[in-house]
C-alpha cells in the first residue's frame, strides 16, 4: 500500500540523545566526564526507557521530563557522579537542545517535496519536543508534533499509535513509522504500520512478537524507501 504519511520517533531517531553527555564532556568544568560520558549516556537512556515501560504497565503515568530526570539521577549515581549539582543541571539543560542527526533536515525536506505528510510521535512532553524541534530548526518540515501527553500513557501502548490516524486522518496501512528504538519499530509493526528501524550501531534484532519490516543504517535512505513502497 502506498505511503502518504511518514512518522518519526523523536529521541534517538531524529535527535541524538547521547549529545547531551558528549557536549558536557567537552566542557572543562566537568573533567570527571571525560572517560565516562558514554557509560553515563547509556545508563541514562536505559533507565529513562525502563521507567516509561514500567509506568505504562503499572498505570502510573508521569511526563517524560520526570522519567528523564529520574533516569539521569540513577545514571549519575551508578557512575559515581551523584552530588555534582552543576553537572546535573548542565545535562538537563542540554537535553532540551539535543543535536539532530546531520541528515534529518534534508531527509524531511525531500519527503515534503514528494508531497508526503510528516510528523513526530514521541514520549516527549510537548514542551520538550518544542525545544528539540526548534533548536534543530525542523519545525517547518513537520505537519504535526504528537506527544503522548495527549493520551497519558507511554509507548508502546496502542493508544499512542492511535494518535497518528486521528491527527493525520490516514489509515495505518498508509503510514511509514520510523524509529531507532527496535522495540518501538517492532510494536508499531504489530499495530499495523509499515515500519523502518534505524539501526545506527548495528544492534541485534529485538526478540519480540513482531519484527520491523525495513532496517536502515541511518535516515538518509527513508525517501527512497518511501518511493519504493
Ligand atoms: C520517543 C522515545 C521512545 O521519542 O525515543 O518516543
Amino acid at each position: 500500500m502506498a505511503i502518504d504519511t511518514c512518522i518519526f520517533d523523536a529521541y534517538g531517531t531524529l535527535f541524538d540523545v547521547t549529545s547531551a553527555a558528549r557536549q558536557a564532556a567537552e566542557d572543562e568544568a566537568f573533567p570527571a566526564l571525560a572517560d565516562i560520558w558514554q557509560k553515563l549516556a547509556a545508563e541514562w537512556r536505559d533507565k529513562q526507557l525502563q521507567y516509561t515501560w514500567i509506568r505504562a504497565i503499572a498505570g502510573e503515568h508521569c511526563d517524560f521530563w520526570q522519567v528523564t530526570q529520574n533516569g539521569l539521577d540513577y545514571a549519575l549515581e551508578v557512575t559515581g557522579l551523584a552530588g555534582d549539582d552543576a553537572l546535573r543541571e548542565r545535562l538537563l539543560k542540554l537535553y532540551w537542545e539535543l543535536s539532530a542527526y546531520p541528515e534529518v533536515s534534508e531527509m524531511l525536506g525531500t519527503l515534503k517535496d514528494a508531497g508526503k505528510a510528516t510528523g513526530i510521535l514521541s514520549n516527549g512532553s510537548p514542551e520538550m519536543l518544542q525545544g528539540a524541534v526548534s533548536s534543530a530548526g525542523v519545525g517547518r518540515l513537520l505537519d504535526h508534533v504528537l506527544s503522548v501527553e495527549s493520551v497519558g500513557v507511554f509507548k508502546p501502548d496502542t493508544r499512542v499509535y492511535d494518535m497518528v490516524g486521528r491527527a493525520f486522518g490516514c489509515e495505518a496501512g498508509n503510514v511509514l513509522f520510523v524509529s531507532s528504538n527496535g522495540w518501538d519499530a517492532a510494536a508499531a509493526t504489530g499495530y499495523g504500520f509499515t515500519t523502518a528501524w534505524v539501526n545506527r550501531s548495528g544492534l541485534p534484532m529485538d526478540r519480540l512478537p513482531w519484527t520491523p519490516e525495513h532496517v536502515l543504517d541511518d535516515l538518509s535512505g527513508i525517501p527512497a524507501l518511501v518511493e519504493r513502497l
